[in-house]
Formats: structure tokens, sequence, C-alpha cells
């Protein structure tokens, strides 16, 4: 019995790295995402169409592999089994450039390695057991990017709480720009948080706003106020710029989005690299796209709300 299990990249629309530090923030699934084939086997076996292959058998682990190898062994302890299995990883999501790319690996990982022995998780247990992977990846993840892989949609997260899932009355699209730099999430994280030691009572009050303003966009992305939401999106970017996590690459995407009619836009992830998000007026999505693509900017619309985490079984 072949066992499938899918599980979505993210974009955090506001609250990336305040969220590090307790606030609110809030994130979408994308329509790009990880697919994790499974099978029960005697060892583990670990084949990613992109980065090689891996066998328990053969000692040393490639440092590509060990996060994910780790989510393996504490599923299998979790649910008691003695035998491993052998997955093959196929993902679209490109790697170190914010969209949670990781995490969508850890998440279809766990769900798949259950899944092919006849075992059931929660989505609980599922967020739990990927974040052993994020933990190796990320050092201190929030966690938002395994929340979003696992249960979809758009939710407002905060450490430690259960996430909220937003109902939007309509659909709304952003588009997603990627610069095609890479970044290493953990060197952003500690960087943005050394603002913490220089300006604590500065940082402090933006968390406080981060954790307002991610309301206030929450209620204007239900409501599909795109001039509310937009502001919001401008303001965080100037914020992550002057912490030092954005670079000109991002910003000059970002000028040539506002440019092209966007009402907001700024960095999405940890920044360094990886990609933006900006807020099209409503209807106008694939003309700004196409606006956008012309000056060479490799942009996609991200159309707004999609599944989490998934498993299908097929016979082999
Ligand atoms: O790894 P990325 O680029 O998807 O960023 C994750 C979001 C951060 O807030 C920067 C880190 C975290 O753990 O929440």
């Amino acid at each position: 019995m072949k066992i499938f299990a899918r599980a979505p990249g993210k974009v955090i629309i506001t609250g990336e790295h305040f969220v590090v530090h307790g606030s609110l923030a809030l994130a979408a699934a994308i329509d790009k995402g990880v697919l994790v084939e499974a099978e029960a086997f005697e060892d583990i076996e670990i084949i990613s169409k992109t980065f090689g292959s891996f066998s328990s058998k053969n000692g040393k682990v490639p440092p590509f592999f060990e996060p994910t190898l780790e989510a393996i062994r504490a599923t299998l302890k979790f649910i008691g089994e003695k035998k491993g299995v052998k997955l093959i990883i196929d993902s679209n999501l490109p790697i170190s450039s914010g969209l949670g790319s990781s995490s969508a690996i850890a998440v279809a990982t766990v769900a798949a390695t259950a899944s092919a022995l006849n075992h059931k998780l929660s989505l609980e247990e599922i967020v739990d057991l990927a974040m052993v992977s994020e933990r190796i990846t990320h050092g201190k993840p929030s966690g938002i990017d395994v929340n979003v892989a696992v249960y979809g949609g758009v939710i407002l997260y905060k450490i430690g709480e259960k996430p909220k899932q937003i109902k939007l009355n309509e659909d709304i699209d952003f588009l997603l720009c990627c610069s095609g730099i890479k970044h290493r999430t953990f060197e952003m994280v500690s960087k943005f948080s050394e603002m913490k030691e220089s300006y604590p009572n500065l940082f402090s009050s933006l968390v406080f706003s981060s954790n307002y303003f991610t309301k206030m966009a929450a209620r204007a992305l239900i409501n599909k106020d795109l001039t509310t939401l937009g502001s919001i999106m401008n303001f965080f970017h100037i914020v992550l710029s002057r912490f030092g996590v954005s670079i000109k690459e991002l910003d000059n995407i970002i000028e040539k989005a506002l440019e092209a009619g966007c009402i907001g836009a700024k960095l999405t992830g940890a920044g360094g690299g990886g990609c933006i998000i900006a807020l099209p007026k409503s209807g106008e999505s694939s003309i700004v796209a196409n606006r956008l693509k012309k000056e060479g900017i490799d942009t996609s619309i991200v159309k707004l709300p999609l599944e989490g985490v998934k498993v299908w079984q097929e016979k082999s």
C-alpha cells in the first residue's frame, strides 16, 4: 500500500519575527507544497527528487536529510513501531526562501510515515512531531510554518496557543514575488533579536504593535478591506527593513510592486533574501502580475484560502 501526504508552503501576511517574541502573526497556506510518497520498509530510506537519497543502512547522514530523518525517528517512536519507511519527497517550493519548505517536508513526512504504518495521528500530534525537524533546521522556531502546513487556510498564530482559523468572506489574491536569493532563517532571527538587546523599550512596544496590527489585518482580510490591509503590510515592511532583515533586492521588488498598482507590499518570512508579498487592488491581480513579470520579476498569484496537510492511499 502506498501512502501519499501533501503539505502546503506558506506566506506570512503580518507579524514574522515579532511572533518569535510573543506577538500574534497572520499566515496563509499557498498552492505550492511538498508531496511525500511512503511505504512500510525494513530500514529508513529517504529519496529526495532534488537532493539525492539516504539509507539508514549507510550510516552518515547528509545534512539535508538530518531533520527529515529525526522527524521519522520521532514518529516511529511515538507510534511504537519497530519497522521503517521508504519515502520519496517531491517539492515545488524553493528552499531557504521564506515559503515554509522545511516545515512542509516535515509535516508531510510525519503524516505519511504514520499512515504507511497504519497509524492515524491527530493534527496536534503532527505539529508536535514535525517540530522535532524544525528545531534542527531553525534552532528555536515559533512554529508558525508547521501550523500553517498542518491546518492550512489562513491562521492567526501565537506561540503556545492553538492557531485560530480565519474565515474569509470573499477570496483575496496576493502576489508572490521571489528574489531567488537564499537566506538562513536562524541568522535573520538572531539579527532581528539583537534589536531587543539594543532597544528594549522600543522593541517591546513594537511587539505590542505587531500584535495589534495583526489583529487589525485579520479583520481587514475577513472584510476584504484592502486599503487597511495594504497600509498595515507597508508598515510592517518599513519596520522589518529598519530592523535590518530586508535587503535592497527585496526593497526594489516592493517599490516595483507598488509602482505597478499594488496597495501594499512587504517581505514575507525571515527576510535577507526570499520573497515578498504584494496586495493588488480587487480584480487586478493578473494585470499587475503581468506588469511585474515584464520587469523580469518572478511573480505568481496566491489565491487564499487553501487546505492543510492531506493524506491518501493508493493500492500499489
Ligand atoms: O523560515 P521563514 O523564512 O519561513 O521564516 C519564519 C518566520 C520567522 O518569524 C522569521 C521565524 C519563526 O520561527 O517564526
